[in-house]
């Protein structure tokens, strides 16, 4: 028998681009042993190779685009730290990603406040009910007032926020933070180590201590500030945060180590571990016996070397074994392999067993389309795995007619893996690429020349805006048809998608068809 398994924290990053997403996730391995040095994790601007980008298309162009996993050991817990890609140009990954984890770390630049990329992540998570930690990031530098950026978040974001420290002084002026709940301070050192921070105890703002090393008109202010944040937020409790409604923050320097210690901390006390996932036939409970799991991400050629496809699984339930049969509910197949593979802080590595809240990733031949689930038999559709309706679409033509069959296996595992949706226009059967950002096309030109050996080009279409589009009464839906055959394509599970050229006009055209249900998201 083996032995008890650690609790899983599996959580995701969200933040907008440069806020210090990939700083902060080096540092998280660094503070919790996985990595020995800086600087394995953060390459976005040279050669050296990096830990969250596994292609070669992210290392040319500097940004993440895919998701990766890192799994270490820290404090008696599993932590699974599930990389999504910030840059505005990402694919549908970032979203689904957020389905797969318990709870959310948001970093914010203190200098830019809450932005846009920001905004719709926290959206997802808020709409799930993702409990949240945020993480104020950059305090070194000169920024916006810590009681402005906590106000954007309440106001923007939605969500109550609970300060576990409080900034003393910012950029030229910043001392370190006070700690609210111990009552301590900790000495910003802008050349600190992972070895221990200079801690002052602050229980007496007035003791010589802290007056020795707080400059008098900042100690002024953070007393002015802490009797502020004492009666303007709420303590946070265990019940506010897991509902997702108040989020704990606390700020830092994740590029000076600063604060990176705390953020581990709090993220060990607070984050929750694997929890329940809704499927449509019951809640999943993490401590079945019982095997099940889903798939939320798949990417094709991991190693350029090898053509390998990979499903991410995330386990919900039991216990995941190698070689152990296990049942493919959609296709009523079997699955078995041999070997799993687990994601460490920079390896993917076989593993003989998985626990709820971890991500192992499955080698597949064609099986698995996201949001699949894989149980012991049990047939179980998971729910809130949606597709997004694409923001742009461009008509995709093959260049090369005697390649059309890698062509035609390009799109079509293309947009399983996610990267891209694929409609078919009803009337014309051409192909339509539509995407959430316009990185997505150059990834697929890339990859289909480079993986596939086919090539294509894009020509504009006049489509902006797409929705599913059903309806349960026949006449209303034959009129509906009749009248915009044009503007009808099939998505790549054959169901049908209104297009339309811009937002105005989608409106109008719901409204003059009350019968007709418009969808912006397809579960499944
Ligand atoms: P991202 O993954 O969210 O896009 O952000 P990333 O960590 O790459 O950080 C973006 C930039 O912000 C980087 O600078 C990084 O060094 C800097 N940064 C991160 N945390 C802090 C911090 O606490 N304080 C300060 N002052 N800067 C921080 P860059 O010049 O764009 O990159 P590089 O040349 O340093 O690699």
């Amino acid at each position: 028998m083996s032995s008890t398994p650690l609790p899983r924290l599996t959580f995701a990053i969200i933040s907008h681009p440069d806020a210090g997403k990939t700083t902060i996730t080096e540092k998280l391995l660094l503070f919790g042993g996985a990595i020995q040095a800086a600087g394995l994790v953060k390459s976005k601007h040279g050669g050296r190779s990096t830990v969250s980008d596994f292609m070669e298309i992210e290392r040319q162009r500097g940004v993440s685009i895919s998701t990766s996993v890192m799994g270490f050991e820290f404090l008696n817990r599993k932590i699974n730290l599930l990389d999504t890609p910030g840059h505005a140009d990402f694919s549908e990954d970032t979203y689904r990603t957020l389905t797969a984890v318990d709870s959310a770390l948001m970093v914010i630049d203190s200098v830019k406040g809450v932005e846009e990329r920001t905004r719709k992540l926290c959206e997802i998570c808020r709409m799930r009910r993702t409990p949240i930690i945020t993480f104020l990031n950059k305090l070194d530098r000169e920024g916006k007032d810590p009681f402005e950026v906590l106000d954007e978040v309440e106001r923007e974001l939605n969500l109550t926020v609970s300060p576990l420290s409080w900034p003393i002084g910012q950029g030229k002026e910043f001392k370190g933070v006070y700690d609210l709940t111990e009552e301590k301070i900790f000495l910003f050192d802008a050349h600190a180590t992972t070895e221990d921070a200079t801690i002052l105890d602050a229980t007496n703002l007035d003791s010589d201590s802290v007056k020795e090393s707080i400059d008098e008109h900042l100690l002024r202010k953070l007393k002015d500030d802490l009797e502020m944040v004492r009666g303007v937020y709420p303590s946070i409790t265990e019940e506010s945060y897991l509902s997702g409604n108040v989020s704990p923050v606390l700020f830092g320097s994740a590029l000076n180590n600063f604060g990176v210690r705390e953020l581990l901390a709090a993220l060990v006390r607070y984050a929750p571990s694997a929890g329940f996932f809704e499927t449509e036939q019951r809640l999943i409970h993490p401590d079945e016996a019982s095997f099940s799991g889903f798939i939320f991400k798949i990417h094709a050629n991991l190693d350029p070397k090898h053509r390998d496809r990979i499903a991410f699984l995330r386990i919900c339930s039991g216990v995941f074994e190698k070689n152990k049969i296990y049942t493919h509910p959609r296709s009523g197949k079997t699955y078995r392999t041999a070997t799993p593979l687990a994601f460490m802080a920079q390896n993917r590595e076989a593993t003989d067993r998985a626990y709820p809240g971890d991500i192992i990733g499955l080698h597949d031949t064609g099986l698995f389309r996201i949001g699949d689930a894989l149980t012991e038999g049990e047939v179980l559709d998971f729910k809130g795995i949606p597709a997004f309706s694409p923001q742009l679409f461009r008509r995709i033509i093959n260049k090369d007619p005697l390649k059309s069959k890698q062509f035609n296996r390009a799109l079509t595992e293309l947009s399983e893996e996610g990267v891209i949706q694929v409609f078919t226009t009803y009337y014309t059967k051409e192909r339509l690429i539509g995407a959430v950002g316009v990185l997505q096309f150059d990834v697929t030109q890339f990859r289909l020349t480079s993986e596939y050996g086919a090539s294509c080009a894009f020509e504009s279409v006049d489509f902006n805006i797409a929705c599913w589009v059903s309806s349960q009464d026949k006449q209303a839906w034959d009129k509906f048809f009749g009248f915009y055959e044009n503007k009808i394509a099939l998505d790549s599970k054959d169901r049908y998608v209104f297009l339309a050229a811009n937002r105005w006009l989608l409106e109008r055209t719901i409204e003059e068809h009350p019968k007709i249900t418009f969808s912006f998201t397809s579960e499944g």
